[in-house]
């Protein structure tokens, strides 16, 4: 099955200049916890952003392009990714963006890990319009507010509603 997670602001912005447009380590801190462990799909432009293959998980890029690090297993294409993940149905397969993977994989997702973000950045990448009456809000969790963490955020979990006719 397939996941998306991402941090959003109250507009849906996620990007700056190929990295986040705010500090917040408690995010920081969830995406580790839910990523750990599993296998983590990111676009090149979102793995660039790491600058390495995140430890812990099995790192999947998507890219036409073949100079990756050792340790991240590249996937060429949407429609290969697609067979990847039918081919083990019951691994949760978590796609870190950005907006132009998510884009592509947004009538294929099963479950969000949406960190709503309260306030507005600057920024220039945004997060593709998600119809959320396909899904059902199944956890949603106040993040910690601090001197470290200054903008009031949640923790959602969204699982896609099965429709029976
Ligand atoms: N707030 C958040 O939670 C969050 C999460 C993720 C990312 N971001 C931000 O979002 C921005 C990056 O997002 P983005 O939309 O610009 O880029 P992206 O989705 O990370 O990467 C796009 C690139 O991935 C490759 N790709 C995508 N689809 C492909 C396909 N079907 N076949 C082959 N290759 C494919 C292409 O690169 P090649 O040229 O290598 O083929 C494409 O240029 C950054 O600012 C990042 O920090 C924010």
């Amino acid at each position: 099955m397939l996941a998306f997670i991402w941090a959003e602001d109250s507009h849906g912005l996620i990007g700056q200049n190929g990295t986040l447009p705010w500090h917040l380590p408690d995010d920081m801190h969830y995406f580790k916890k839910t990523t750990m462990g599993n296998t983590i799909i990111s676009g090149s432009r979102t793995f660039r952003s790491y600058n390495k293959p995140l430890p812990g998980r099995e790192n999947i890029v998507i890219s036409s392009q073949s100079d990756f690090p050792a340790g991240v297993h590249v996937v060429p294409s949407i429609d290969r990714l697609c067979e990847l993940v039918a081919e083990n149905p019951t691994k949760e397969y978590i796609v870190t963006g950005g907006a132009n993977l998510f884009s592509q994989l947004l009538t294929r997702v099963d479950r969000l890990y949406r960190t709503k973000i309260e306030g507005t950045f600057v920024g220039d990448t945004y997060m593709p319009p998600i119809d959320y009456s396909q899904f059902a809000l199944v956890k949603s969790i106040p993040g910690i507010v601090d001197e470290k963490n200054k903008y009031p955020h949640t923790f959602e979990v969204y699982e896609r509603r099965q429709f029976h006719s």
